[in-house]
């Protein structure tokens, strides 16, 4: 979006699909990496449900709940002045019924102070998403591999190839249709996440999706190289954080150790 608007509101979603001006998200769950991806320019922070496995270390996204979340979407909201922060609505917080979705929306809206709200699901939350947006909060969907499904749809695979091309349009179009702003697409051929791109008005935000979407999101620890392991095959890592990281932490340890740290220049006089 480097039309830059000085805070990002949805409607300027819609204004960068319209001029094809490419949209920026990453996620973000604390008060400093929200700062620092505010100031780069990052058109939206998701503060997302990969928090389960990210700052839990839970192995799914499944456990994750709405009470563990809002601390986080507080921190990332306070720190932002740009960037439109959106939270994920974490698996069991709106499935049920339309009126727990928007329930569970308000949450964050209230105690946490995001703008906007994600959740899983085509045709099968298009009620829910409905009834978010009627209440006057926007909403981002998100369709293809939905991580939150992950046993259902038998662990990490590609959505939409052959037959599943058509189930995926047909999800999409449910989200545009209930009213989101915008919408993720996870996991599918580059081809069909064009296809999809460029049949919908509102704009599709990629992760695995390839060029061809309106913007792109990652796992900000994917892409700044602190997490290592089982990196998805989409992340392209933009630093090596874990190295950094780990060289300061055995360097300060050894300082210690040394007597080093810490010095005169660290301490306080007595007047
Ligand atoms: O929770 C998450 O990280 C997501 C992705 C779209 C990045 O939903």
């Amino acid at each position: 979006m480097s039309t830059s608007p000085k805070k990002v509101r949805v409607r300027h979603f819609a204004q960068a699909k319209e001029q094809g001006i490419k949209i920026s998200g990453l996620t973000s769950y604390d008060f400093l990496t929200a700062g620092v991806f505010d100031e780069a320019g990052v058109d939206f922070l998701l503060v997302g449900d990969s928090a389960a496995n990210v700052v839990f270390g839970y192995d799914t996204t499944v456990p994750v709940t709405v009470d563990e979340l809002i601390p986080l979407a507080r921190g990332v909201a306070k720190a932002t002045t740009r960037a439109l922060v959106v939270a994920d609505l974490p698996f069991g917080s709106y499935e049920a019924s339309p009126d727990e979705a928007l329930h569970s929306a308000i949450r964050f809206m209230k105690e946490a102070g995001v703008h906007a709200v994600k959740l899983e699901g085509g045709v099968r939350s298009q009620e829910h998403i409905a009834r978010i947006v009627e209440a006057g909060i926007p909403v981002m969907g998100h369709v293809g591999f939905t991580p939150q499904s992950e046993h259902g749809l038998g662990g990490h695979v590609v959505q939409g190839r052959g037959s599943g091309a058509e189930a995926l349009m047909k999800d999409a179009v449910a989200v545009q249709d209930a009213g989101a702003f915008a919408v993720v697409i996870e996991m599918v051929p580059s081809t069909i996440a064009r296809q999809v791109s460029e049949a919908l008005t509102i704009p599709t935000i990629g992760i695995g999706a390839g060029p061809g979407t309106d913007g792109q999101i990652l796992v900000w620890s994917d892409l700044a190289g602190l997490n290592t392991e089982r990196v998805p095959r989409f992340v392209k890592q933009y630093a090596s954080l874990r190295t950094v990281l780990y060289d300061a932490v055995s360097e300060w340890r050894e300082d210690i150790s040394e007597g080093v740290f810490p010095g005169p220049e660290h301490g306080f006089e007595e007047s």
